[in-house]
């Protein structure tokens, strides 16, 4: 699931693909038309379903039509690779234990939007990312895997946000891994 550039998920497809995940990223779902996934997606070769929020009267709404469409797919297990809509109970009951999210800050410092900038105002000196999985509380669940960076005098938000995007496609195939492993999801692909 992705709003945004994308990165992220290209990270994820790319950690299949070259056989540091054994799975295959089956489907994108995206909440915007424009989004830099999309296109990525497009090159990767991987199916998108746009499912705009703005033509879907509620949260739970949304929730549900992103759930039929992993059903309809098999999907496993599900990553919010920059996801930006607040998920309801609709789909972490349908993913429980295998919904995953990644959040651009040492959790549990600096949660919610403009994480970044948060943590460049609070002037710390150390911050990073996390892969997480999600509950109902924004960015609180259980920590699966987490990356620090220095955060430096000169830093901006775009020079920050670099850094930790370079993490964050480290550490969200590995929190994939992680979760997959402690499902047993792992034992259960075919030998080969
Ligand atoms: C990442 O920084 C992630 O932590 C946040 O949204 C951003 C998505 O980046 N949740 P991208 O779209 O994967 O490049």
């Amino acid at each position: 699931m992705a709003s945004g550039e994308g990165s992220n998920f290209e990270a994820v497809v790319d950690a299949c693909r070259q056989g540091q995940l054994p799975a295959d990223v089956v489907q994108l779902v995206v909440n915007r038309a424009d989004c830099g996934a999309v296109e990525r997606a497009k090159r990767l070769g991987i199916p998108t379903v746009l499912l705009d929020h703005t033509t879907i009267p509620s949260r739970e709404d949304l929730d549900g039509r992103i759930v039929s469409c992993f059903e309809a797919s098999g999907v496993d297990l599900v990553v919010m690779a920059g996801w930006m809509r607040i998920v309801t109970q609709v789909l972490i009951d349908a993913y429980p234990q295998r919904l995953i999210n990644i959040h651009p800050s040492l959790l549990p410092s600096f949660r919610g939007a403009r994480a970044i900038e948060q943590a460049l105002r609070a002037q710390v000196r150390i911050s990073g990312c996390t892969a997480h999985l999600v509950e109902l509380e924004v960015d609180a669940g259980p920590i699966l895997v987490q990356a620090a960076v220095p955060v430096l005098g000169e830093d901006s938000a775009e020079t920050l946000a670099e850094r930790i995007h370079q993490q964050e496609h480290r550490i969200l195939p590995l929190a994939v891994l992680v979760a997959a492993e402690r499902l047993g999801l792992l034992a259960e692909q075919p030998q080969g």
